[in-house]
């Protein structure tokens, strides 16, 4: 425990703490749950926890980085958690947590239909594929769909976008928006954006994200790409170890932000040859078994032979089967295929 905590007689919080998972009272502040004094509350906006409802997802070891003791590490996640009601519950009630989740359009009424009805918020979903099969595109058109109301497939709320190989336009959101009878000007104004020059750059965003996605109602999180920086940084076998642990942090944060609040996840990543394959799929995802576990649902996206359409496959799902569906890029964004190119024949 910090010694400015135990001056401030923070060392009362153990049974406020149990209060406060009996009562679940609203905490809006960090300050507001027990056990956390301005001391504290500063360590922990250091590590990046601005908001209890990113506190609620911390690990104790997370804050024993700052000097916090395991044991108040434990108090005061776990008043966090009481407060947005994360601890044990029976599998009946599952069900009324499932009902919270919401679905977002991808643009393509052929690829919500594999998808059951579009991306699901509280969970990543992870599109890969070689360049140019429409990655970033999909991405662009997450960002003006998530702001539409519901009854148009959105969830009327803003988009937050980690750009990390420069390739954001603002231009295909004015066009993107225009189609959909969206104010554009409205719609960019939704779209907090940055740019990630580093790995290290890139996880730092995002650990200090949980402000801007709560003060702002972000209901969509972009990291495009989520693998590039980590990729091009840590080259050759010794540093494979390094560089899977930094990227399961990684993703172990954008879960965390995608449950706590209730928004969609989406990561993109890039493919790389399967040495010895001459049947089927010669390429797989970057990012090994890591990305595979946590990405909960995975896409895989490919080029038709030539022009705009594009093969979207969905890899695997928690609960979905297999499923592959076409769509295509246009002007307007993300749209589905006319009956005359889902008749050609397909490439691979
Ligand atoms: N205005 C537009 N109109 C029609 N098609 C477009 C337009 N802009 C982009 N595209 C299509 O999207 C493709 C680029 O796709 P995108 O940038 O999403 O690829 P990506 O999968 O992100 O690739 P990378 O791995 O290089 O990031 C272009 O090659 C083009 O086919
Ligand atoms: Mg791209």
């Amino acid at each position: 425990m910090l010694d400015e905590d135990i001056e401030s007689g923070e060392s009362e919080s153990s049974e406020k703490a149990k209060d406060a998972s009996v009562s679940r009272k609203k905490y809006e502040l960090l300050e507001d749950v027990p056990g956390i004094g301005s001391a504290t509350s500063e360590k922990l906006r250091e590590l990046g926890f601005h908001t209890v409802e990113s506190l609620a997802m911390a690990t104790a070891r997370e804050l024993e980085a700052v000097g916090i003791s395991e044991k108040k590490a434990l108090e005061i996640i776990g008043a966090a958690r009481s407060n947005i009601g994360v601890s044990f519950i029976r599998a009946d009630e599952l069900l009324k947590i499932r009902h919270k989740v919401s679905r977002l359009t991808t643009g393509s009424k052929a690829l919500d239909r594999i998808l059951n009805g579009g991306l699901e918020t509280q969970t990543i979903t992870e599109f890969y594929g070689q360049y140019g099969s429409g990655k970033s595109q999909l991405c662009h058109q997450l960002c003006v769909n998530v702001q539409l109301p519901k009854d148009r497939g959105g969830l009327d709320g803003a988009a937050l976008y980690v750009d990390t190989e420069n390739t954001f336009r603002l231009e295909r959101i004015v066009q993107m928006s225009k189609h959909l009878g969206l104010d554009h000007e409205k719609v960019a104004k939704n779209i907090i954006y940055a740019e990630a020059y580093t790995s290290d750059h890139q996880m730092f965003l995002l650990e200090n994200a949980d402000e801007v996605i709560k003060t702002n109602d972000v209901k969509l999180i972009v990291l495009d790409s989520l693998t590039a920086h980590f990729r091009s940084e840590y080259v050759g076998r010794e540093m494979l170890v390094a560089r899977q642990q930094r990227l399961n942090k990684h993703m172990h944060k954008l879960i965390g932000l995608a449950r706590a609040f209730n928004t969609v996840a989406v990561v993109t990543n890039q493919v790389m040859a399967k040495p010895g394959v001459f049947f089927g799929d010669a390429v797989h995802p970057v990012g090994g078994h890591v990305v595979g576990h946590t990405s909960h649902t995975r896409v895989y996206l490919r080029r038709a032979s030539q022009g705009p359409v594009r093969i979207a496959r969905l890899v695997s799902s928690p609960y979905l089967p297999e499923g592959e569906e076409i769509l295509k890029i246009t002007e307007n964004g993300i749209e589905d295929t006319s009956v005359d190119e889902r008749n050609k024949p397909r490439g691979r």
